[in-house]
C-alpha cells in the first residue's frame, strides 16, 4: 500500500499536498494503523515529500482478538441470544487468553462445549454482523441473479442481500471495464474477502494498541467508531480498549461520554480523550456502519474530516 501510494502520487502530483485521511473498517483495525505507521516513518526519514496525514478513522476495528472473542458472548447474552446457563459456563470455563481461531481454539473441552452450545443457540438465521437485521437467503438471491440479474427485495430499509448483489455486480465485465479495474485479467474472480491475501494467519493475533498509541503521540487525530448491532467486533471490546489506551497514555477525558446527534435523533454515543482520540458508537449500525446507517455515517465522517467534535446537542428540545 505504501508503494502504491508513492506510485499514485507520482502519477497524480497535484494531490501531494492535499490532506490525507486514512480510513477503513473491521480488519482495517490492523492494516490502517500499520499503514499509517509506515507513512509516518517515511515522513520522519524523508527530506522531500511527506504524507500530509490529517486523521485516521476506523469502524468496528479488530484491535485485539482475545478481547473481542470474550465480549462476543457477553454481547449475545445481553441481546437475549444465549441462555444464562451457557453464558455462566463460558465465563467459568473459558479464559480466552491465548484463543486461536481454528478449532479447538486452544481452550478446555468444557469451554469448547459451551461455545458450541452458544453457537447452536444463536443459530444460523441471524446475521452476526448486525443482530437486528433480517437475514439473506443466499441460495434464492444467487439463483435470481443468475437468471434475471436482479433480486426480489426481502427486507425493508437496508438491503440484507447486498453482499451477494455486489459480488455479482463487480464481476460483470462491463462494470470492471467502466471502473478500469482488473486490466491484467486476473485468473480468479472478485470477492469481498479475497483468499489471495491470508488475512487470518498469525497477523490476526497482533495487538494493535501500541501502534495506535504511536499515531496519537504524533498528534494525528484518531477516531474509532463502532456500529452497535455488531456481535463480531462488538463495541463492548472497542470501548474498553479505548479507555485502556487513554489510561496508558495518560490522556484525560476531554469530552465526556454523551449522546451525539444527527437530524434530531441520537446518532450514537461518543467520548474524547486528550483532544486527540475519539470513540463513538453509531446507533442501529452494523459491522459496516455506512451500509446500515448511511446518514449517521455521513454525519460522523463529516465531523471527522472537518476536525470537529460530534454535535452533542440538538433542537428543538424534547418537551
Ligand atoms: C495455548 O494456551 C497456552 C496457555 O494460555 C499458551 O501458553 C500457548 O502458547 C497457547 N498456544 C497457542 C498455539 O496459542
Ligand atoms: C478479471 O477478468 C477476468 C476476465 O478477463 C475474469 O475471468 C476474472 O474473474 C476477473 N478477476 C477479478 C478479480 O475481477
Ligand atoms: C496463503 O496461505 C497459503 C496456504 O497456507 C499459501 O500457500 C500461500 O502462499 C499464502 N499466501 C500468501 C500471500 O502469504
Ligand atoms: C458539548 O460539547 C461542548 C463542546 O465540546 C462542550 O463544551 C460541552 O460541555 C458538551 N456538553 C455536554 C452536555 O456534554
Amino acid at each position: 500500500m505504501y508503494k502504491f501510494l508513492l506510485g499514485w502520487y507520482k502519477k497524480f502530483p497535484e494531490y501531494k499536498s492535499r490532506s490525507l485521511f486514512l480510513s477503513g473498517e473491521s480488519y482495517a483495525g490492523h492494516y490502517i494503523p500499520q499503514l499509517t505507521d509506515v507513512l509516518l516513518m517515511h515522513n520522519e526519514k524523508s527530506k522531500g515529500f511527506k504524507f500530509n496525514i490529517k486523521g485516521v478513522a476506523i469502524g468496528n476495528p479488530l484491535l485485539e482478538l482475545d478481547r473481542y472473542i470474550r465480549v462476543t458472548y457477553e454481547y449475545f447474552w445481553s441481546h437475549g441470544m444465549i441462555s444464562n446457563e451457557i453464558f455462566l459456563a463460558i465465563k467459568k470455563d473459558c479464559d480466552f487468553e491465548d484463543y486461536t481461531s481454528g478449532d479447538p481454539h486452544n481452550e478446555s473441552k468444557s469451554c469448547n462445549d459451551a461455545i458450541d452450545e452458544a453457537k447452536a443457540m444463536v443459530g444460523e438465521y441471524v446475521d452476526n454482523y448486525d443482530v437486528i437485521l433480517d437475514v439473506c437467503y443466499p441460495s434464492i438471491v444467487t439463483q435470481e441473479l443468475r437468471l434475471r440479474k436482479y433480486v426480489t427485495k426481502i427486507s425493508l430499509g437496508v438491503d440484507v442481500c447486498m453482499s451477494y448483489e455486489s459480488s455479482f455486480y463487480f464481476n460483470l465485465p462491463e462494470v470492471q471495464h467502466a471502473l478500469h479495474a482488473n486490466r491484467t485479467h486476473l485468473t480468479y474472480g472478485w470477492s469481498m474477502c479475497s483468499d489471495v491475501l491470508n488475512l487470518t494467519g498469525k497477523d490476526v493475533y497482533i495487538n494493535i494498541l501500541p501502534l495506535l498509541q504511536r499515531i496519537v503521540e504524533q498528534k494525528i487525530p484518531v477516531w474509532i467508531f463502532s456500529g452497535d448491532q455488531d456481535s463480531v467486533v462488538p463495541l463492548l471490546g472497542t470501548r474498553t480498549l479505548m479507555r485502556e489506551l487513554a489510561h496508558a497514555m495518560g490522556l484525560p477525558v476531554t469530552a465526556p461520554y454523551r449522546a451525539w446527534f444527527r437530524k434530531g435523533q441520537v446518532g450514537g454515543w461518543a467520548t474524547e480523550y486528550g483532544n486527540m482520540l475519539t470513540f463513538a458508537t453509531v446507533r442501529g449500525a452494523s459491522h459496516m456502519v455506512p451500509f446500515s446507517q448511511p446518514d449517521r455515517a455521513l454525519g460522523l465522517f463529516r465531523s471527522f474530516v472537518l476536525g470537529q467534535r460530534l454535535p452533542n446537542t440538538t433542537h428543538p428540545p424534547i418537551d
